[in-house]
């Protein structure tokens, strides 16, 4: 069934008038704080035999993440699934890169490799400033998702940050010490910020494509940002960050800069509404640097490996330590593949509990 869409109000009007769970978006605009929302990072994923069993039709994960109707199923799984109060369009962020001219395979266990990477500045030609047609996929993808969720919850949308992408795109792969990454950043910056740019405007396309095609919030991943010191945090990644915030205008943006405990007092400061929070950061700690913001996270994922007792009185201490503040629960980063369902369900019934708790 298609809705007959109201497209001469903001997309964000539009948002509230057709979703029948909007708990998500009320708390990232600061409209409630009492019931919090919950979605996982990763909730999508191996963890869901669901998920393995679309993945296998696929044969490998770039299919999957290129054949829209797949995509958009295992987008929903989590939905019906765990009962999580929002979906993340099934992508990767490495489908920038891609985009720009560097083709990547997934390799079975061990990530992404680029048979092809930049690494001084005459490698500036194998790369171009994204167009959104050659995202047209992801961009469908999130169509059908749309369609299929039928305002069951809002449609998380989602790019990686210039300078995690940027350290991809330099490396080649995952890394230890993103030393290639970092080494241009100190004997080139001239040509760092020349790519960095190049990724930030690809970015911005890509992400207003997603919310012209119906994603009602977006998130930023820097998940390299703790490889950095702090001043170069600030040159490298966090300037990019702020260009894309500026430049989206239209739905929430949450940055979640993974590891950057050193950049909170200035994550406070830029123009987005949720803060994501990894579980080295200390929650009162975090509060107080981050006033301004609704803050998202923060269990360690391994605290899943813990017994079901335990993992209820990881998830209360959390809750109340966050009770008074605008707050999305979730994880301080992804679920790992070999987490339990079961274990994934008994932390989303304790934050249901606690919420239960607290009127
Ligand atoms: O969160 C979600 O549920 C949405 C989907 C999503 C994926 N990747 C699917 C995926 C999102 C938001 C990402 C983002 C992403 N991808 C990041 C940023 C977040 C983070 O984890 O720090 C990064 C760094 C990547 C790059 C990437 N993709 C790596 C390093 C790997 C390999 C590691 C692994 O878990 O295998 C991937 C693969 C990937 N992306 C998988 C999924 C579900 C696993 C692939 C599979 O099904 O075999």
């Amino acid at each position: 069934m298609r809705y007959v869409v109201p497209f001469l109000l903001p997309i964000s009007e539009r948002c509230k008038m057709i979703l029948k769970n909007d708990l998500l978006l009320r708390t990232a605009r600061k409209e409630q704080r009492l019931e919090k929302p919950i979605w996982l990072m990763r909730q999508a994923g191996r963890i869901l035999p669901e998920y393995r069993k679309v993945r296998e039709i696929a044969k490998d994960f770039k299919t999957l993440v290129k054949t829209p109707e797949l995509a958009a199923e295992v987008t929903i799984q989590p939905v019906d699934i765990l009962g999580v109060d929002a979906a993340i369009i099934f992508s990767d962020i490495l489908v920038i890169p891609e985009a720009m001219g560097l083709d990547y395979e997934m390799e079975e266990n061990k990530g992404p490799v680029f048979p092809r990477r930049i690494s001084s500045p005459s490698d500036i030609s194998m790369v171009h400033v994204a167009q959104p047609e050659e995202l047209n996929y992801v961009i469908d993808a999130i169509k059908i998702t749309k369609r299929e969720l039928n305002g069951r919850v809002p449609l998380i949308g989602f790019a990686g940050a210039p300078w995690t992408i940027f350290s991809y795109m330099v490396e080649g792969a995952g890394s230890k010490t993103f030393s290639k990454a970092k080494k241009i950043l100190y004997t080139n910056p001239e040509f760092a910020h020349q790519l960095l740019e190049m990724i930030t405007k690809s970015t911005i396309v890509y992400l207003k494509a997603q919310i012209n095609a119906g994603v009602d919030i977006v998130q930023i991943f820097d998940s390299w940002a703790g490889i950095l010191a702090p001043e170069q945090y600030k040159e490298f990644s966090l300037k990019y960050i702020k260009q894309i915030c500026e430049a989206i205008t239209d739905v929430p943006k949450t940055v979640f800069a993974k590891g950057a405990f050193f950049a909170r007092a200035e994550m406070n400061r830029i123009n987005c509404d949720v803060v994501g929070l990894d579980w080295n950061m200390e929650i009162k700690e975090s509060i107080k640097l981050i006033p301004d913001k609704v803050l998202q996270g923060n269990l360690d994922p391994c605290a899943l490996y813990g017994s079901f007792n335990d993992i209820k009185v990881e998830t209360r201490k959390m809750m109340e330590a966050f009770k008074t503040s605008y707050h999305i629960v979730n994880l301080g980063h992804g679920l790992y593949p070999d987490i339990e369902v079961d274990k994934v369900k008994c932390f989303i019934d304790a934050v249901r509990s606690f919420n239960g708790n607290n009127d």
